[in-house]
């Protein structure tokens, strides 16, 4: 797991020369079952048609931890004391003969919080949890307008292996989507 760096706090100064106490720490950690209500509120607040291919959240809203969304599938990203995202990491099937390859399907980080390294330092601890696990390959998929997601994985080392174009039909408009995926030998 990564160890804990300091991230600005939204009051912090633009400069980081606050006195230490001022500073938030990063700490990227397994879920646990006490993440539930954050965790769920977060995915709520976090849902758009640039990432989404599931319908808008409506009351009575379901559970964050399911059967098929496991607590053991999912580092927390935690600034302050306080989840502020999460990434999900799972096989992408049961078969043995794909027992190499991890993926990526879940990935979100506060409103608040963006722009500051917190979906970087997910992806690298998934990257190293997937390596952990034996993994010699990591893949995800990505809506093909949803820029940032696509910047970020790019500059981590994912390439794009393949599209599927017009998968989805959101909010009128065809959407790609996107496969991408990197070794993990590096
Ligand atoms: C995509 C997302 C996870 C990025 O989280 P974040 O913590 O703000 O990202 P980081 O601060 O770690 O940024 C890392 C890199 O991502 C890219 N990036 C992040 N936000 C970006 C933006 N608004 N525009 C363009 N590139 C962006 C940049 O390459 C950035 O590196 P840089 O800061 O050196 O330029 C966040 O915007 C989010 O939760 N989006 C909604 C959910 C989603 O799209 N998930 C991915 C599903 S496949």
């Amino acid at each position: 797991m990564s160890q804990p760096s300091s991230l600005p706090q939204p009051s912090d100064p633009p400069h980081p020369s606050g006195p230490p106490s001022r500073r938030a720490e990063l700490i990227i950690r397994p879920a646990v079952i006490d993440d539930e209500t954050a965790l769920a509120d977060l995915d709520r607040r976090t849902w758009s048609t640039l990432h989404s291919v599931q319908p808008r959240p409506q009351p009575p809203y379901d559970r964050f931890f399911t059967l098929h969304n496991r607590v053991d599938e999912i580092l927390v990203a935690e600034l302050g004391g306080h989840p502020v995202g999460y990434i999900r990491l799972v096989p992408p099937t049961p078969l043995a003969c794909n027992a190499h390859v991890r993926q990526i399907q879940g990935l979100a980080v506060d409103e608040r919080t963006r722009g500051r390294g917190v979906a970087r330092a997910l992806l690298g601890a998934a990257c190293q949890e997937a390596r952990r696990q034996g993994a010699t390959r990591i893949t995800l998929r990505v809506l093909g307008h949803n820029t940032p997601a696509r910047r970020l994985y790019a500059s981590e080392g994912f390439a794009v292996e393949g599209v599927l174009p017009g998968e989805f039909l959101l909010e009128g408009e065809y959407v790609d989507d996107v496969l991408m995926g990197r070794s993990l030998d590096r």
